[in-house]
This record gives structure tokens, C-alpha cells and sequence, in this order.
């Protein structure tokens, strides 16, 4: 196959970097159109790109007889119909995280592409992260024995733009959702029930979109291992993320972060401020890495790295713990099959 010739739709915070990664990083793919339903964003990317073509109309792009692979990089609320459609138009497919709003709209996804036999990746792209790679390879390789307890922080540097609450599914779904995928990803067995707690500690205009920007959830995994992950908006001291998988034989951490015998302070200027600012920067080579392995997977008619089954189980977890939350109980993880 020649190039895979690639739409991007959305072109906000992320759709902008991987419209970037696509049309300049990655052999293989030739970005021939962008989209977005704004036309500044969508004629400023193609301008800067040099991508021959822009629109503000989604679904004319997605019909296009001359496009092969379609990235799908809107706000969630969008993915569902645009998803369907493409996989109806018969073009391979990459979506961001997480697949839709709610378990419904990701089954239908989840139906279509398989009804179309296209191919289907979904982001979540700390899989791709050198150190989370490394990771799944010692953990395979048994350097710490037997996984049994899963720790998480994500902390980011601030709440996300006030338009992007509503649109987004809420902090389990939208945020705390990479920590599940990581903790089926690195713990390799299922999460079977979990329980979660969040409160609103500093951006009260989550108020009004009923959602936190700080949360726990519990997680218990179903051999009886177990785990836990904080989720925070507000760590203003750089975007901070922190993994451990405490094993029989030792402990692996994956953390920017250096171990000091003392009490450290963060923030900016001072000496051990050793935090990258946001996702974009600090997941920078897992964003190009997923696009490289997406595009010769569609050339190479391999198999999705991430898929929408995996999606769909880690969006159960998501969904589980924001029950759980609301209604402060314990509550069971919708079982998913991972194979078709
Ligand atoms: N993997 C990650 O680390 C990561 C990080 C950030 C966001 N995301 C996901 O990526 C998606 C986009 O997030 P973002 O932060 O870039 O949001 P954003 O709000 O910055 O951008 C979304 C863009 O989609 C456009 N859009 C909305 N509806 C559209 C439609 N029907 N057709 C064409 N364009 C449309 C908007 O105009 C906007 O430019 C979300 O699903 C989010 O969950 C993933």
C-alpha cells in the first residue's frame, strides 16, 4: 500500500498535535484534510501544515472516496456519530479517549466497526510512553514477582477550559480514565469492582457541570489484587504523573520524579521543580509513537494496539466509579469481553 492518506476532525488542544504528527513525523501517512466546525481553526492548521484541503463540515470528509484512515479528535460528545459514520464509509480509524459519553453510544461504536471489519485504535497513549513500555516489559519479564497493588497519581496542572467541561464526561471518564486503561495495561487482569470519592477543592465552576476536580477511586481487581488512584485538576506545579505496581518481589515506579530522603517543595524556579507543564509536553513521544504504530498497522494490516474493546473496558471502570461516586457505594464493573 502507498501512503495512508488521513483526515484529521477536530483540530483543538490534541487534534492540533496529532494533525502536526501526522502531516510532518510520520512515514507512511499523508494528512490530505483537516475539519473542524470552526473555520479558523480548521484554515489555520491547513495553512500552517500545508494540508491541500479544510472544511468545517466533518461528515463530507469522512464520505470521501480518496481518504483511507479518519483520526477523530472532537470533543467526546462528537466521536459516536463521526465513528459510525466512518466506519460505515469503510475507513480505518483512529479516536481519541474516551470512545463516547456513556456505555451505549461505545457499544454502537464498538458494533460498527466490527460489523465493518475496519480497522480501529483508540488513544490512549500512555501505552506508548518509553517508561510505561519498559514497565510492561520488566513486569513481563517477572523483575518484581507478581503484581498485587496498582497505584496512580494524575494530577493536572489546572482545570481544562470551562467549554470542555460539559462536553467531556466528567473526571472518571474523561481523566481518570487513562489510570484504568494503565492498570488493565500493567496489572494484565480485569478490574471487577471499585469505589470512589470526589469533591470540588478549587475550581468551583465544576459546580455548575456537577462534576469534581479532585477524586479516589478503589479499585479491586479480580484475582482479589487491588489499587488505588488520586485524580486532581489543580497540582499547579506542572502536570504530574505517578505510577507503582507493588509486586511479590519488588516495587516499579514510573514518575519524573527523583527519590529525596527529604521534604521537597515543587513549583516553578525552584531547584528540584523537575515537573513538565502539561500533557503535551510530557506525553510528547507517546502521541508521535501511537500515530507511528497506527499508521503501519493500517499498512501493514496488523492488528489495533489499543482496540475498542479495550476502550469499552476501561470506559466500564469509568462509568462504575462516577456511580460510585454519586451514589457513595461500592459498585460492580460491567464485565466486557475483549475479544469479538
Ligand atoms: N489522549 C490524551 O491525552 C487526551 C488529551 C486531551 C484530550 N483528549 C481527548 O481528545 C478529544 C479532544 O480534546 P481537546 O482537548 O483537543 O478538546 P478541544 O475542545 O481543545 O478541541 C475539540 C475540537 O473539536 C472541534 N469540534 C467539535 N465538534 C466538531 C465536529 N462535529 N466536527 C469537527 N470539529 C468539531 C471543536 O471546534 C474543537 O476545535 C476529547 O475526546 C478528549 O477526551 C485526549
Amino acid at each position: 500500500m502507498g501512503d495512508v492518506r488521513c483526515a484529521v476532525v477536530g483540530l483543538g488542544r490534541l487534534g492540533s498535535r496529532h494533525a502536526y504528527n501526522l502531516a510532518k513525523n510520520v512515514k507512511g501517512a499523508s494528512l490530505v484534510a483537516v475539519a473542524d466546525v470552526l473555520p479558523e481553526s480548521a484554515e489555520k492548521t491547513a495553512r500552517e501544515l500545508g494540508v491541500p484541503e479544510w472544511t468545517t463540515d466533518a461528515e463530507a470528509v469522512i464520505q470521501r472516496a480518496d481518504i483511507d484512515a479518519v483520526v477523530i479528535v472532537t470533543s467526546t460528545d462528537m466521536h459516536a456519530p463521526l465513528a459510525k459514520k466512518a466506519a460505515e464509509a469503510g475507513k480505518a480509524l483512529f479516536i481519541e479517549k474516551p470512545l463516547s459519553l456513556d456505555m451505549e453510544e461505545s457499544r454502537a461504536i464498538v458494533e460498527a466497526v466490527e460489523k465493518a471489519g475496519v480497522y480501529c485504535e483508540v488513544g490512549f497513549m500512555r501505552r506508548f510512553d518509553p517508561a510505561y513500555q519498559e514497565a510492561k516489559r520488566r513486569i513481563a519479564a517477572g523483575d518484581i514477582g507478581r503484581p498485587l497493588y496498582f497505584k496512580a497519581v494524575s494530577r493536572d496542572p489546572q482545570a481544562p477550559p470551562e467549554s470542555y467541561i460539559p462536553r467531556s464526561g466528567g473526571i472518571f471518564v474523561d481523566m481518570t480514565i487513562h489510570d484504568y486503561d494503565l492498570a488493565r495495561f500493567l496489572m494484565e487482569r480485569e478490574v471487577t469492582e471499585v469505589t470512589a470519592m470526589g469533591s470540588i477543592v478549587h475550581s468551583k465552576e465544576m459546580e455548575k457541570y456537577d462534576d469534581v476536580d479532585t477524586a479516589v477511586t478503589y479499585l479491586r481487581f479480580e484475582d482479589g489484587a487491588a489499587g488505588d488512584i488520586e485524580s486532581t485538576r489543580n497540582s499547579f506545579y506542572g502536570y504530574d504523573i505517578r505510577t507503582e505496581i507493588i509486586g511479590t518481589e519488588g516495587s516499579l515506579i514510573i514518575s519524573g520524579v527523583q527519590r529525596h530522603p527529604r521534604v521537597q517543595v515543587w513549583k516553578p524556579g525552584s531547584g528540584t521543580y523537575e515537573i513538565e507543564p502539561g500533557f503535551l509536553e510530557r506525553f510528547e513521544m507517546a502521541y508521535l509513537a501511537e500515530m507511528v504504530s497506527f499508521i503501519e498497522r493500517v499498512r501493514e494490516g496488523g492488528t489495533p494496539a489499543v482496540s475498542v474493546r479495550d476502550a469499552l473496558a476501561a470506559q466500564a471502570i469509568a462509568v462504575a466509579a462516577d456511580r460510585s461516586y454519586r451514589e457513595k457505594r461500592s459498585v460492580s464493573v460491567e464485565a466486557v469481553s475483549v475479544t469479538a
